[in-house]
């Protein structure tokens, strides 16, 4: 049958969008691929009255997080902490409505995740098996997916991960990757034999074709994600692999697995379970997780971007599907994953290294929240890759908030202040005209109810505009401004339907525009009734109004160029924070005045110098990355901090005693000593 709906009865609702990795900042393409869709739904399903939980959280493990911690040279605890509070705040600001936004290094999630893994283990559903795996000589460790870039074997694009093409989507093993690197050291990695468990995704081919073809006939799939699920029929579900060479992770709970975790994305998955589990416990309530997980009444809607789908559709529901063989208390597989296409900056791919895009909290400290999610929402990827510009953001917000919506409102709320003392007036004889205007009313919120309900958020965000538009047009036939001299009670008529038209937009809207929305009822003094009131005139005649603001600002076309001009060029980096130590672990790092008594250039190397440097009572050599700032001799007599203390290491065959203390700046690659005044004896500790 096709797209049903049912808004008769209360729905039981579960809905997750995937957990971002904590390993950077969240941009405007992830708000309208997974989240921002997934908010509307939610916000909407909510007000209808529907007994909802809306899970997310931060995806803390996998190869994104250790590479970023890598360059950082920091550890990948400080990274996700980092990150998992950004992007906390940044979707706090964006007016995300979470019910719970966990982390997946959360002890709770790790034994979720075992648990799982267990399961399948004792079934002996697992398939040890071994296989060669890129290992990089140079720093000695196996490299995993994404730090292996190649040619796709498939498609031929020149930056595929070791298993996965971004561009096609195939997956493949990585000894068919073309002209493999590894980004660590850069070297052409070799392939050295290890041993993994392998999950046997083709056994459960037949049954995910069948759940796949009975849900989206049942509830309408996207045709994205069906033509996508259908591709990967085509080729044959194989043997994936489970686990992973790499100590940052969840570990595999057998004896003798050492140095090895879960891979992520099928340890990731069943984060949405854990925060569920995390929910149950904050809201003192053990059971609720499995209220919805393990109801067959819950509809579970998984909000993904594309570049997820198939681990929505296929890994995660044949997960379930394994665990629900063997185990009495059954999980619900997606009843939908209503995935979205991406959204482009301004004509290209989002790009932090090349400056190219916005991030989610940068935005928010120059402009506020809901012109952001009425823009994206009004653009939403949801069957093509659409684009964010400055000047459409522009636009939708002077043009359609401000000039429409705000406009309409404004002009109502001033008209009644003056005229009416600030009370809703009289609803008086009906003409025409009137008529048509209380039906419109009375109809939107089923007609963009049912959009929602399918998923189709753009259109019913278009629909809801369209509902002031018409306001705007009921308001300007009717001439109040007229009438109000000639026949007072036609004009009280009037405003008596565009204030409870205004009650209706901002009902309609709150998805959409939370922050204003609240505003439009405290203006009205009035409380939001839910989907339910929306359309049926509650607010009568006598009804005092509450103080009217302005709504939405104009932005000016200055600040529109001020952040076109800023594209493409890049800020800084982002700077480590700052992990604490105690003042213990301090101490342990000795500081000692030293004089540098020779330097000279090392061999083959344009950024070492070789110091000789005098403590007081002891001689060293330092090999230390300062040529580029200095000449040998520049250095020759001056007093600098020494950590005395550091294992000594070797350089270009020199063994370095030790390390000086520089600081960076601003010109690349160039750092400038700390020196110390010359009246202070080497030797002498700094504390
Ligand atoms: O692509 C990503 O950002 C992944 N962290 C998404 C994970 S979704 C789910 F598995 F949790
Ligand atoms: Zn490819």
């Amino acid at each position: 049958m096709g797209n049903s709906v049912n808004n008769s009865s209360k729905e039981k609702v579960l809905v997750t969008s995937a957990l971002p990795y904590a390993n950077g900042r969240i941009h405007l393409g992830h708000l309208s691929g997974a989240y921002l869709p997934a908010d509307i739904y939610v916000r909407y399903k909510r007000l209808k009255g529907d007994d909802i939980i809306y899970i997310c959280g931060s995806d803390e493990h996998g190869v994104p997080i250790t590479i970023t911690a890598d360059n950082e040279k920091v550890s990948p605890k400080v990274i996700i902490d980092r990150y998992h509070e950004l992007n906390k705040l940044a979707f706090e600001k964006f007016g995300m409505s979470f019910d719970i936004y966990s982390r997946t290094s959360l002890p709770l999630h790790h034994d979720t995740a075992q648990e799982f893994f267990k399961s399948y283990f004792d079934q002996g559903l697992l398939i040890e098996k071994k296989s060669f795996q890129f290992y990089d000589e140079k720093v000695k460790m196996f490299l995993p997916d994404r730090y292996v870039e190649g040619t796709c074997p498939r498609c031929g694009y020149e930056e595929a991960r070791s298993d996965e093409c971004e561009k096609c989507g195939s997956l493949y093993e990585p000894s068919e990757l073309k002209k493999p690197k590894s980004k660590i050291s850069g070297e052409t990695p070799v392939l050295k034999e290890t041993s993994h468990w392998y999950f046997p995704l083709g056994k459960y081919q037949e049954r995910l074709e069948k759940y796949i073809n009975e849900m989206s006939e049942k509830y309408g799939w996207k045709d994205n994600v069906l033509q996508y699920c259908r591709g990967w029929f085509k080729e044959g579900l194989k043997d994936r692999a489970y686990t992973r060479d790499l100590d940052w992770g969840v570990k595999v709970p057998l004896d003798g697995a050492d140095g090895k975790v879960l891979y992520v994305w099928f340890e990731a998955v069943l984060g949405y379970i854990s925060a569920t589990k995390e929910l149950s416990e904050k809201r003192n309530d053990p059971d609720l997780w499995k209220k919805y997980w393990q109801d067959a009444n819950t509809k579970y809607v998984a909000f993904i971007g594309k570049d997820n789908i198939v681990f929505h559709t296929i890994i995660f529901p044949a997960m379930l599907m394994a665990w629900n063989d063997v185990n009495s208390e059954k999980y619900i597989l997606p009843q939908n994953v209503p995935a979205n296409e991406f959204l482009n900056f301004e004509g290209k791919k989002f790009s932090k290294s090349r400056g190219w895009g916005v991030d989610v909290l940068e935005f928010l400290e120059l402009f506020s929240a809901d012109p952001l999610r009425y823009t994206l929402a009004a653009n939403l990827p949801e069957n093509k890759d659409t684009d964010f510009y400055w000047k459409e953001f522009q636009s939708r917000n002077n043009g359609d908030l401000a000039d429409i919506l705000g406009n309409f409102i404004n002009r109502t709320f001033t008209f009644v202040n003056k005229h009416f003392d600030g009370k809703v007036p009289p609803l008086g004889q009906l003409d025409k005209i009137d008529q048509g205007m209380i039906e419109l009313v009375r109809d939107y919120p089923k007609k963009v109810g049912d959009l929602i309900e399918r998923y189709k958020i753009k259109d019913a965000v278009f629909e809801m505009m369209n509902l002031a538009r018409a306001a705007n047009k009921y308001f300007n036939d009717s001439e109040p401004w007229v009438n109000v001299k000639k026949n007072k009670e036609k004009c009280a008529t009037t405003l008596n339907i565009c204030l409870n038209c205004i009650y209706t937009l901002a009902e309609l809207f709150e998805p959409v525009i939370p922050f204003s929305s609240a505003k439009i009822f405290k203006m009205l003094n009035a409380e939001n009734g839910g989907w339910i009131s929306s359309g049926n005139f509650v607010l009568n005649e006598g009804h005092v109004l509450g103080t009217t603001e302005i709504l939405f600002q104009k932005i000016e076309d200055k600040l529109i160029e001020e952040q076109t001009s800023k594209l493409g060029k890049i800020e800084g980096e982002e700077k480590p924070e700052d992990e604490e130590i105690t003042i213990e672990e301090f101490k342990k790092v000795k500081l000692k005045v030293a004089v540098i008594k020779n330097a000279e250039k090392v061999k083959k190397s344009e950024k070492l110098l070789k110091l000789q440097i005098d403590l007081g009572n002891e001689e060293r050599q330092l090999v230390a990355g300062v040529a580029k700032s200095y000449e040998p001799e520049q250095l020759i007599g001056k007093k600098v901090l020494v950590v005395v203390n550091l294992k000594p290491a070797k350089l270009f065959g020199l063994e370095s005693q030790g390390m000086i203390l520089a600081v960076d700046t601003t010109e690349e690659g160039k750092v400038k000593i700390i020196e110390i005044d010359q009246s202070i004896n080497p030797g002498t500790l700094a504390k």
